[in-house]
Order: structure tokens, then sequence, then C-alpha cells
């Protein structure tokens, strides 16, 4: 199994993930709309490994172009970054984000069939979870209840995904939920490069470091939590994307089945300790205000990752200290871009 597709290759997730691919040896078919992402990783992605993805510019709802890629390649996995996945856009916009999120899947899905390509890595959320009763948050608990069309996207396709494998056993599926993705790759040549005004965490700091933004909005300090902000899983996307060379390692070794893991470190931490780590880590100062809760948001997240890395001998080993010193980094060397 050498030659892996992955859509949505120049996003913040599949940029990373075809590095860590390229480096161990696999080659990369990559397809991007560019809808959130820039051509330049491209060029980022060979100046790190040395190596090129073979790449389609297009769009993931063009059945003929899918068929078009999966005929002139022989392609062997799988791995399906290509979403939106803006929370809020998505309340405002639901039938572009089930057509984006779903629709697409849909069609992915149905050349894969009919090309006989039968693994496939699916990027889902936490958000699957809504609002856990049980902390940390192990594969086994509850899924539903998601209060946005972006997460009620995620929830369809895991959905889809468990249909396919009931009426064939023969396909190889592993569903990833991460937990929060942060930081960027050490070279400060690819990471996270939101549209607009972050509205994440992380990339909101950073710039608040380099003082594109004045001033951190800490959404409620009143939640049942260490310092009453809200605790979340943050793991280093260098981690996360090894995690996707795991998850083919597992398609190879098993074949066949339906496999579903938690991506995350296993620790919470709050808004404020996650200012105080970048604060001290980067030796800058964050200017924030505590404002009223963020909708939506729940207080308490983290992952029980230890089914991850007892089935693909993965766990996350870049801590709080790289998160930050790579998430500024990128964010410094990309002021102007
Ligand atoms: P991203 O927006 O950086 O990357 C997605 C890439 O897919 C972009 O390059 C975009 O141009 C491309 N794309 C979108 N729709 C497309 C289409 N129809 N056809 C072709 N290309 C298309 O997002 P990311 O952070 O890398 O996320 C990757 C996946 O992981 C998504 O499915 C996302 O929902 C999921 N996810 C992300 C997070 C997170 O916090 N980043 C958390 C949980 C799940
Ligand atoms: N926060 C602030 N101020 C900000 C941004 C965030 O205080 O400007 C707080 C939030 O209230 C929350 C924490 O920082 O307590 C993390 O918020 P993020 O927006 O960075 O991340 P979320 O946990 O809300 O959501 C992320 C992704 C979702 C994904 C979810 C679960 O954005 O797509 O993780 O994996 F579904």
């Amino acid at each position: 199994m050498k030659n892996i597709f992955i859509t949505g290759c120049c996003g913040y997730i599949g940029s990373h993930t075809s590095v860590e691919l390229l480096n161990e040896g696999y080659e990369v078919i990559g397809l991007d709309n560019f809808s959130n992402s820039k051509p330049r990783v491209l060029d980022a992605i060979y100046e790190i490994t040395g190596k090129k993805i073979k790449f389609y510019e297009g769009d993931m709802l063009d059945k003929n172009l899918l068929k078009k890629i999966f005929t002139e390649n022989k392609i062997d996995a799988v791995i399906d970054f290509a979403a939106f996945k803006s929370v809020g856009d998505s309340v405002n916009m639901p039938i572009e984000y089930y057509i984006n999120n779903v629709s697409s899947v849909l069609t992915l899905l149905n050349v894969m069939k009919e090309q006989d390509v039968k693994k496939i890595i699916f990027s889902s959320s936490a958000t699957v979870y809504g609002e856990s009763k049980i902390i940390p948050i192990t594969e086994k608990c509850s899924i539903g209840g998601t209060t946005n069309p972006y997460g009620t996207s995620k929830l369809f396709v895991e959905k889809i995904l468990q249909d396919l494998y009931k009426a064939d056993n023969t396909w190889g599926i592993c569903i990833f939920r991460y937990f929060n993705p942060v930081g960027a790759h050490q070279s400060g040549l690819i990471g996270e490069e939101p549209n607009g005004v972050p509205a994440n965490l992380m990339p909101f700091i950073s710039k608040v470091a380099t003082k594109e933004l004045k001033e951190l909005k800490v959404f409620g300090n009143d939640y049942n939590t260490k310092d009453g902000t809200g605790v979340r899983d943050y793991i280093h996307i260098v981690d996360l994307a090894k995690a996707h060379v795991k998850g083919i390692e597992k398609l190879k070794k098993d074949s066949s089945g339906m496999f579903i893991y938690n991506l995350g470190t296993g620790k919470g931490y709050s808004v404020l300790e996650m200012i105080n780590a970048f604060e001290k880590v980067n030796n800058v100062k964050i200017n924030y205000k505590i404002v009223e809760r963020r909708p939506g948001d729940v207080a308490i997240c983290y992952a029980d990752a230890s089914l991850a890395k007892k089935e693909l001998g993965w766990s996350a080993l870049l801590g709080l200290e790289n998160m930050c010193k790579d998430a500024y980094n990128f964010t410094q060397k990309n002021i102007n871009n």
C-alpha cells in the first residue's frame, strides 16, 4: 500500500499529513480546490520534504474529475480532509455546508466503490460528542446532540460510513475524531491560515502576539472548571498528522474493518492556561479581556486517547511548549501573506 489519495491536501491538516506520508516513503496524490488554502502550500511541502505531490486542482463534488484521478493513478487508500470547517458559517450557510461536507463524501465513496478502492480515513471531530457527560471522552461515549450544521455534517458522514461497512464488510474504514489541533510545522512553512479574523483560540492568540489583533476575548470565566474558563484538549498538528500514517498502516495490516479513534493528548488546558503558556514560551504579552460565554461552547472537552495508543501504537509526543512556540513561529513568518 503505497499510493495515498488525499483530498484537501493543501489545507491545515492535509498539508502536514502529506509531509509525514512523503517522509515515510508514500506517494501522495492530492486534490484541492483552494477554497480555504493557497497553491504555495505545494511549494512549501516540496521545500520541507524534497518530494512532490501529484496534484489535481478541482472539486471533490466533480465526479468526472475523481474518476480521472482514480483512472490515472493506482490508488491504495484515501484520506478525506476536504470540507468546510467554520462552525459559525455553517449556521448561516447550512445548504453549502451539507453539500460540501456530506454530498462530496458520497461522490467520493461512490467513485471509490466503482474503482474498487475500499480503504478510507475520514476526518471527524470531537464535536460529534456534543456536551459529553463523561470526561475524559472515550470512543464509547454517545454521539449526537450537535449544535450546528458543521458538527451535524460530521455526524451524518460517520453514519453513512457505518451503513456502508454494514452493507459491505470488505471496506477498511477509519474515523478519526480530532480534538483541538494547534501549532504548525517546525519549519514555519506550513500552518493554520484561517481566512479573516480567526475563530479559534490559538491562531487568535498568535495574532495578538504579533499585534495584528489588539486583544483576545476570553469567552466566559464562570464555567465549572479549574479557573472558570473553557477546557480543551489541544494537540500539536505534527502529532495529529503522524496519526494518519499509523491509520494507513492499520488499514494495510487489518485490510478490512471499522475503526474509530479519538485523537487528542488526554490532557485538558483552560483558556487562561493557554494564554499563560504562550506568554511564557514566547516571552510576549497577550492582552485579553473576559467577555460573555460564546453560544454553543461546552465547559470541558478532552479525550481518553488510550485506544489509539493500544491499537495504532500512536500517542501525542509534543507538549504545550512546542504547540505555542510553533504556532507563534508560523504566524510571525507569515504576517503579510
Ligand atoms: P482546512 O480548511 O485547512 O483544509 C481543508 C482543505 O480542503 C482546504 O485546503 C480546502 O481548500 C479544501 N476543500 C474544501 N472543500 C473542498 C472540495 N469540495 N473539493 C476540494 N477541496 C476542498 O481544514 P483542516 O483544519 O485542515 O481540516 C481538515 C478536515 O479535518 C476537515 O474535514 C475538518 O472538518 C476536519 N476537522 C478539523 C478540525 C480543526 O480544528 N482544524 C477539527 C476537527 C475536524
Ligand atoms: N476561546 C476564547 N476566545 C476566542 C476563541 C476561543 O476564549 O477568541 C475559547 C473557547 O471559548 C473555548 C476554547 O477557547 O473554550 C477553544 O475554542 P476554539 O474555538 O479554539 O475551539 P473549539 O473547542 O470551540 O472547537 C474546535 C474546532 C471545532 C471542533 C472542536 C472539537 O473549531 O471545529 O474543536 O474538536 F469541532
